[in-house]
């Protein structure tokens, strides 16, 4: 895998060029206060994510990634910075309106699943679409519930299931209403390597069929080799680790120059901003 380009930028990747991002971020900062203390977990985040894109972030433990999700999920108020849905500026969103974004175009996987306890795996799938006023909602959460094998636990409370099955039902919950974009923070985390295969098979099958725009927070190595970019989080911000459509299109390309040899040569030596 190459490692090009250190540094995250909000443009278009390779081959979409002029196309429209699902969701952008520019200069996110976030600062957690407490009694005497500050501590800033975003530094300036900069991410584009675009339609049937899957883009993956690792990072160590403490870095930020679940807080990166949340303030993209417009859940944690930012210090600074902008976050546009289709070219829609959200970040001035009232809380109403940004619940109303979050039903309608996102689906969250959150780390600790944030399923509600009192009720059953079926009404926790289906409360979305109900949320939205859409018919057929148990019929459609029962589906989802079949794609992640969990059909035999539909009417189980989450704490008669296992952190894995749990976790599917999470998984359920946020893909079964097709949204433009899937936020999923560690969506494999409790899963054993058969069922997490399947969870990829699903998030992946959804991006493409649905061109739902995901972002995966993960430290499965097996996940992070389905992503078409990945990042990592350190120091607050976001690097990039592996592009494979700008990988693709240099392999693609006719031989470099002197000058272009050396450019890329100086770029996959790795990060400049260290
Ligand atoms: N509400 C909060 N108040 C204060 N500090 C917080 C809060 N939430 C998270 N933190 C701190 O911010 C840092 C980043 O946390 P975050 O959960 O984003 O890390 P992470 O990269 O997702 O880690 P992990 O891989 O363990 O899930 C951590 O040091 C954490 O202790
Ligand atoms: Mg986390």
């Amino acid at each position: 895998m190459s490692q090009l380009s250190p540094r995250a930028d909000a443009s278009s990747p390779q081959g979409q060029v002029g196309a429209q991002p699902v969701l952008k971020a520019q200069q996110l900062r976030l600062t957690y206060h407490m009694e005497a203390q500050k501590l800033q977990v975003l530094a300036g985040v900069d991410i584009a994510l675009y339609k049937g894109q899957s883009v993956g972030v690792i990072g160590p433990s403490g870095s930020g990634k679940s807080s990166l999700l949340m303030a993209l999920a417009g859940l944690e108020p930012l210090d600074s910075g902008q976050i546009f849905f289709q070219n829609t500026e959200i970040t001035q969103y009232s809380e109403d309106q940004m619940a109303r974004w979050r039903r309608d175009y996102v689906g969250i996987v959150f780390q600790d699943f944030h399923l509600i306890p009192h009720m059953t795996a079926q009404q926790n799938v289906s409360l979305p679409m109900e949320l939205a006023g859409r018919k057929q909602a148990f019929a459609a959460a029962d589906q989802a519930l079949e794609q992640v094998g969990l059909s035999h636990r539909r009417h189980h409370y989450p704490h008669q299931l296992s952190g894995g099955e749990q976790q599917r039902v999470a998984i359920a919950r946020a893909i079964m209403h097709q949204p433009a974009l899937v936020l999923a923070d560690e969506p494999t985390g409790n899963l054993d390597q058969e069922t997490a295969q399947t969870i990829i098979h699903l998030l992946f099958d959804l991006c493409q069929k649905s061109q739902t725009a995901l972002f995966l927070i993960t430290h499965d190595s097996n996940l992070a080799r389905h992503v078409d970019k990945q990042y990592v989080m350190r120091g607050g911000v976001l690097h990039v680790q592996q592009d494979d459509k700008a990988a693709s299109s240099i392999e693609n390309a006719t031989p470099p120059t002197d000058h272009s040899e050396k450019e890329m040569k100086a770029n996959l030596q790795g990060p400049a901003h260290e």
